[in-house]
């Protein structure tokens, strides 16, 4: 099953300046994603526009059906960090219930991690 990675588009961390920066943060991580994603056919990519986790930024989720979700976010726009997070989610989309042993994560993400959305039941 794939695994959906959603991007703040609208993410600026605190440095950002409106007189140096073209782009905001969430940009930069989105091209940076979505350059590194042709190696993983198995993810999805959308952007967003605030993920209402401004102080955190830059934010994005990990979402799959009938598996648990994640927020993630304080992310740099790096490529480090874009191919982490490809990383992680190619994880979760291998895993049965969207659980990816901490030992497996990619280091970059390691302390990023906002919140853990439960599954909702079939209902
Ligand atoms: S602007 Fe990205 S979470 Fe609000």
């Amino acid at each position: 099953m794939s695994t959906t990675i959603t991007i703040c588009q609208t993410c600026k961390r605190a440095d950002w300046n409106v007189e140096t920066n073209n782009k905001t943060d969430g940009e930069m991580l989105a091209n940076l994603i979505e350059k590194a994603a042709k190696d993983f056919p198995e993810i999805n990519l959308r952007r967003h526009s605030c993920l209402m986790g401004c102080d955190f930024a830059c934010n994005v989720t990990i979402q799959s059906k009938n598996k648990l979700n994640y927020v993630l976010g304080n992310f740099t726009p790096n490529i480090e960090n874009a191919v982490g997070i490809l990383e992680y989610a190619k994880l979760h989309a291998a895993s049965e219930k969207g659980q990816v042993p901490y030992r497996e994560w990619p280091k970059v993400i390691k302390g990023h991690f906002r919140a853990r959305l439960p599954t909702l039941d079939n209902n």
